[in-house]
């Protein structure tokens, strides 16, 4: 193993252009439940209920509570080494972007800037009627649902199933996959669209694929490394190396 973090160290020493993809994996090591997977929130919570457009036209207060809840646990979690060390890549590699699927805010927080959080944030309202989006970060919120100024409700800035992206960003994080040399897919299943299709547009434009994952994934017969276990572990490991040479 220690050669394939050896072998990735030393093609990101001499990339010029890497794109990080994170999913909900990157964030388990800080106490955050991932969506799938023996523990996690789908097993208990039914996506429809709780993540669609319909279910906060329906029950807004149902969604606001679980999103309250969510935000609970993510208030008090720290980045971890794993969100440090995608940081500190943006500082060595010339042209680097990390995608996330994640809407903790916790690679902000880690330093990361150069970052596209492709389903918003979870620290962001918007307002129903003005369309305005604003940092809300009362914890726990002391009127569910959220209002804002104008009275009106306000809802998470997050996007939901059956919810577009926004354009812009889907069109930068698929042009820099197009152009990558690496392509680093962490933490995430691989499964929901658009950002499972990111590492093989990578790889079909001939950027070098690496998954970090303690258990295989959809794509990773298609990857070029799958490196097994806990993305805070190898990370560093890698970065080590990287520092070293
Ligand atoms: P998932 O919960 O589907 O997948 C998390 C992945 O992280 C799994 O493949 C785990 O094996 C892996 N994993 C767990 N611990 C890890 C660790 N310490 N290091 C590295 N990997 C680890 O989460 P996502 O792929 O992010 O969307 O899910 C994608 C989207 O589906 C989410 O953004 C969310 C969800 O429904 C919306 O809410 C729109």
């Amino acid at each position: 193993m220690d050669s394939a973090f050896a072998a990735i160290a030393e093609r990101l020493k001499t990339a010029t252009s890497v794109v990080a993809l994170t999913g909900a994996g990157v964030s388990a090591e800080s106490g955050i439940p991932t969506f799938r997977g023996p523990e996690g929130l789908w097993q208990h919570y039914k996506p429809e209920d709780l993540a669609t457009p319909q279910a906060f036209a329906r029950d807004p207060r149902l969604v606001w509570e679980w999103y309250d809840w969510r935000r609970q646990k993510i208030a008090p979690a720290s980045p971890n080494p794993a969100h440090e060390v995608l940081a500190q890549l943006e500082q060595i590699v010339p042209d680097f972007l990390l995608i996330t699927q994640n809407i903790d805010g916790l690679h902000r927080l880690a330093g990361s800037r150069r970052l596209i959080e492709m389903h918003g944030c979870i620290w962001q309202v918007r307002c129903l009627t003005e369309g305005t989006v604003y940092e809300n970060r009362e914890v726990p919120l002391s009127l569910l649902p959220p209002q804002c100024a104008c009275g009106s409700m306000v809802r998470p800035d997050v996007v939901w199933f059956g919810e577009s992206l926004s354009v812009e960003d889907q069109a930068r994080a698929f042009a820099a996959a197009e152009s990558a040399d690496i392509f680093l897919t962490i933490g995430t299943s691989a499964l929901v669209q658009p950002a499972a299709s990111l590492p093989i547009v990578a790889k079909d434009r001939g950027a070098f694929v690496a998954e970090i994952n303690p258990v295989p994934t959809p794509i990773t017969p298609l990857v070029d490394s799958h490196l097994q276990g806990a993305a805070g572990v190898i990370l560093p490991q890698i970065l080590s190396i990287l520092l070293k040479s």
